[in-house]
């Protein structure tokens, strides 16, 4: 009797403190802006799901560094974004000119990253080059532009902006990658091989990092329906808010008439 009542307070303070532990882990991942205020990189910001990250990253709060490969279609993404979104909740994303191949400007990259913001909290490696074609048919030359883009380029960008993440002991870094850098399909060869490249850099990444509360994903879709593939005519960079309108309108008729 006398024990139990020793323990009992050390005990209820404990419970206490793991339901307000809970409580508030569960609210931060339920918050919609979890996002708010990061410092989120997205490369290949302008493809078709580099598209939609920006827009969720962005509508959320995030301080948005987007890269791509052209100026024009950078440009033509910040105007959808900022046109469409609440600029008292929002912050004006940076557009940094990127191509993941020329792997001996991705070091000053970083760096312009880095100087602008101090810091980079969720790194998005999502750019990538495809190909598709028999083996015999594809360069060696080919091949390797492939690795630098699909292997090379992400590495080279994720391990120049490591250090700042572990010294700060926060960060993520994904990697968006393809059901074919987990298994191999005809005609894909050296696609398929730098995205079992990435994936193995980034498995055994995960495991060295995880320590330092850096937290390393991968992502690896069969196929994506981007709304972009679809475009309006004439008019498909505006075309996956578009879509998203009409999906949304769509859904509230069939909701409406029961469907
Ligand atoms: N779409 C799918 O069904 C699917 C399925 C599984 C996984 N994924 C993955 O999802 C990610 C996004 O794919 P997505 O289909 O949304 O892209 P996407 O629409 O096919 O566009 C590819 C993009 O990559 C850019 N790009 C090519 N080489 C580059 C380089 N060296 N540096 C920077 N950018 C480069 C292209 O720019 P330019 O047009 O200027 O060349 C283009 O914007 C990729 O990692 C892909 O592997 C996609």
């Amino acid at each position: 009797m006398g024990v139990l009542a020793v323990l009992i307070l050390p005990l209820l303070l404990f419970g206490i403190s793991g339901i307000i532990y809970i409580y508030r882990a569960v609210g931060r991942l339920m918050s919609k802006s979890a996002v708010q205020n990061k410092v989120v990189v997205i490369t290949d910001a302008i493809s078709g799901l580099g598209k939609e990250c920006s827009r969720v990253f962005h509508s959320g709060g995030a301080r948005l560094v987007l890269c791509g490969k052209t100026w024009e279609k950078l440009e033509a993404l910040y105007n959808a974004l900022i046109s469409v979104a609440d600029p008292s909740v929002t912050f004006t994303p940076k557009l940094v000119l990127l191509d993941l191949s020329d792997i001996n400007c991705i070091q000053d990259v970083a760096k312009e990253i880095l100087d602008c913001y101090g810091c980079v909290d969720i790194l998005i490696n999502n750019a990538s080059m495809k190909v598709k074609g028999p083996v015999q048919s594809i360069s060696l030359e080919l091949d390797k532009k492939i690795m630098d883009a699909n292997y090379f380029g992400p590495i080279t960008l994720t391990k120049a902006l490591l250090p700042n993440m572990i010294s700060r002991r926060t960060g993520q870094v994904v990697l968006v990658n393809n059901i074919q850098g987990k298994l191999g399909v005809p005609f894909r060869a050296a696609y398929a091989a730098s995205k079992h490249a990435a994936q193995g850099f980034f498995d055994c990444l995960r495991a060295e990092v995880e320590e330092f509360d850096v937290c390393i994903s991968t992502v690896s879709p069969t196929f994506i329906r981007s709304y972009h593939v679809q475009p309006e005519p004439g008019n498909w960079e505006a075309s996956i808010w578009k879509c998203k309108v009409r999906r949304t309108n769509e859904s509230q008729r069939s909701s409406r008439s029961g469907g």
